[in-house]
């Protein structure tokens, strides 16, 4: 059958691919001394709390389960909006808010709604791959820049100005950023919309992690700058939602009707039982829940980061974000006698029966020195991922 030649540009998904191996494996050591921990995931380990599980049980009892208007619930818009003047201190007007099946679909409803064929998109190497697939997926092109540490791994308006080109369309961020739970500082944020907006770009920003940030000088939306930002964002990370597939996402006035009829044609709505749940997740109670899981994050954090340090996975900038750890595995291949992220992901896979993700996925510039660690999972399995480590690579 002769595939596309959109499909046939959209890479694999390597994460997946390690994950299917350590899966396969895990099933043969089930029962075992050393029962496989997974660290490669990229999801909360914890699910909704009980008010919205609640919400959802009292939403299908009501028969809530026609679709809703294409731009998702009011009430929900609304929720959102109060979110953001809460939290953030910011008037984001509920019109401005799109509810969407996830910040997958936010992402594609932006690109369709903006991007030519052959329009360029900036992008920091490393970043979430499914974020570039997006981009090619509506016929554009990804430029990956490659980033280093001392720039938390994320663009600089500089490095946008210099590779800015007669076909750049605008950049897409990610703050904080999958793979390295690294944020860009809000006035170097400032400083890339200026380079962007002078062009006549775009500038869209994921800011899915944003809720699941644990320092105050970069917890701020990108929203706060002016109302020209596109930002995505989800209740899969913050408010533990993975599979609900619900999320959001804040456009210009002027995008609005755009984004309503490819919504509308594209998707019809998001998951109405999902829209009615998340109602929930805004209430004192849950906001309380989620607040106590955003502290276990970031004590897991605390714990693991400089425990990697240690075992010689050097974490060149800590992540003030996320559950992510992007480090450094040079030091450590060697001690296994193995060469670059791939082998050594699968030599821990096979040596300690520990699954992570190798950097690969992530983009070109320096992914084979790197792998990400991802810390979405209990106290307990850090502890005994350490121990796994310093066992194999003491
Ligand atoms: C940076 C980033 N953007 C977008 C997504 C997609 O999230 P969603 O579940 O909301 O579609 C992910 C998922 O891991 C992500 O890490």
């Amino acid at each position: 059958m002769k595939l596309s030649t959109r499909a046939q540009r959209i890479e694999p998904f390597y994460v997946m691919e390690v994950a299917k191996a350590a899966q396969a494996l895990a099933r043969e050591v089930a029962g075992g001394h050393d029962p496989m921990v997974f660290l490669n995931i990229g999801e909360p380990d914890f699910t909704a709390p009980p008010l919205v599980q609640e919400a959802a049980d009292r939403a299908i009892r009501a028969g809530l389960s026609q679709y809703t208007p294409a731009l998702g619930l009011d009430a929900l818009r609304e929720h959102i909006s109060g979110w953001y003047a809460e939290r953030f201190g910011i008037d984001v007007p509920a019109r401005r808010i799109v509810i969407t099946a996830g910040a997958s679909a936010a992402l594609q409803l932006a690109c369709l709604a903006l991007i030519d064929a052959g329009d360029e998109i900036l992008m920091p190497d490393p970043s979430y791959p499914c974020n570039r697939h997006f981009v090619t997926a509506a016929q554009g092109e990804a430029v990956l820049i490659p980033t280093t540490a001392e720039e938390r791994f994320q663009l600089s308006a500089a490095k946008v100005d210099a590779a800015w080109g007669a076909r750049t369309r605008g950049v897409l961020l990610a703050s904080p950023s999958n793979p390295t739970g690294t944020s860009i500082a809000p006035a170097e944020l400032r400083r890339i919309h200026e380079v962007v907006q002078a062009r006549g770009g775009l500038t869209i920003i994921d800011e899915i992690y944003l809720g699941l940030s644990y320092d105050a000088a970069y917890g701020q939306t990108a929203l706060a700058i002016d109302d020209h930002v596109i930002s995505i964002n989800s209740f899969s990370k913050y408010f533990n939602m993975t599979g609900w597939r619900l999320g959001w996402m804040v456009v210009p006035d002027a995008l609005v009707p755009a984004v309503e009829r490819l919504a509308q044609n594209l998707f019809i709505c998001a998951s109405t039982i999902a829209q009615h749940a998340a109602l929930a997740c805004f209430a004192p109670e849950s906001i309380a829940e989620y607040e106590r899981r955003r502290l276990e994050f970031k004590a897991r954090r605390d714990y693991f980061i400089p425990a990697l340090n240690q075992l010689g996975l050097t974490v060149p900038v800590m992540p003030d974000g996320a559950f992510y750890a992007w480090a450094d595995c040079t030091q450590a291949a060697e001690k296994l006698g193995v060469q670059g992220s791939w082998d050594f992901a699968y030599a821990l896979m096979q040596r300690a029966h520990l699954a992570i993700t190798p950097g690969r996925d992530f983009g070109t510039a320096e992914t084979a020195r790197y792998v990400r660690f991802s810390t979405a999972n209990s106290m307990a399995q850090l502890q005994e991922s350490v121990a796994r480590l310093a066992r194999i690579l003491g």
